[in-house]
């Protein structure tokens, strides 16, 4: 009902109608709008909320299930190796091959927690990411973001944290550097990502070869999957630099 009608007695012989026209379908509207967003904040924080227990449920599991037989094969094994002279390099491969897997399901277990990105966005998921390696390692890594647009797509954000969180790893792991940096530069047309180190690098045609790892292999279908161009620049004793450009919808 848009008009109220108001209808006031004022003397007695004398009666004055007064009708006063209140529009209030503006106010209904907003009230209305007001109203369904609350419920739809409701409805997505309830399903963020399954999807969280649901993945620290998953965590759980993997650590403690799956994580103990893996480390009691290993242990088991290690004792075989060591009674035994037979078989010592099918044992060896055994047992890398159990280290293996403890990795990946460390890596899986890393990519269920939730991260920083998703509760503060991209920007200061990569600050408190520095900021922690900075604090617990010797290398002193730099960030510098310039003109950063958010994504439309937030899973894109997520994609893009998890390229330069596997580049940090691998600094971490590989490089024996005491500096390293991520950057984000955005033009109209393009994100471009840089990681580096200032570590031993490595040589490109064994990089290229390199089945062993899953790092880099990652990083290549992801900057794919985003539409974009990967380049990586190293060489033996020059340090390594991963540059990424990610065309901006
Ligand atoms: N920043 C770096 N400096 C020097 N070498 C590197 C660097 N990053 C990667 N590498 C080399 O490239 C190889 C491939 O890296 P990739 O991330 O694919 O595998 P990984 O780190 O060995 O294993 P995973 O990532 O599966 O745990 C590494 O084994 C390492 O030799
Ligand atoms: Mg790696």
């Amino acid at each position: 009902m848009p008009y109220r009608i108001y209808i006031i007695d004022y003397e007695y012989r004398k009666i004055n109608i007064v009708l006063l026209l209140e529009d209030n379908t503006e106010q209904q509207r907003t009230e209305e709008t007001n109203k369904k967003l609350e419920e739809e904040r409701v409805r997505v924080a309830a399903i963020i909320k399954t999807i969280e227990s649901e993945r620290e449920r998953i965590t759980r599991e993997l650590h403690d299930g799956l994580g103990q037989l893996l480390t009691t094969a290993k242990l088991k094994l290690e004792i075989v190796k060591l009674k035994s002279a037979d078989h010592n390099s099918e044992i060896s491969e055994a047992l890398n091959l159990l280290l293996s897997a403890g990795d990946e399901i460390r890596r899986i277990i890393n990519d269920l927690k939730p991260s920083d990105v998703e509760s503060f966005g991209l920007v200061t998921g990569i600050e408190i990411l520095c900021e922690k390696i900075k604090q617990n390692t010797g290398i002193n890594v730099e960030y510098s973001i310039i003109n950063y647009r958010s994504p439309s797509n937030k899973k894109n954000e997520i994609t893009i944290y998890r390229i330069i969180q596997e580049a940090l790893n691998n600094i971490l792991k590989h490089s024996k550097s005491k500096n390293a940096g991520v950057s984000l530069n955005s033009s109209q047309e393009n994100l471009e990502i840089e990681i580096w180190d200032d570590g031993i690098g490595i040589d490109k045609i064994f990089l290229s070869e390199h089945q062993g790892g899953f790092g880099i292999s990652n990083i290549e279908q992801r900057t794919k999957n985003l539409g974009g161009s990967l380049n990586i620049i190293t060489s033996p004793g020059n340090g390594l630099k991963i540059i990424i450009n990610i065309p901006v919808a």
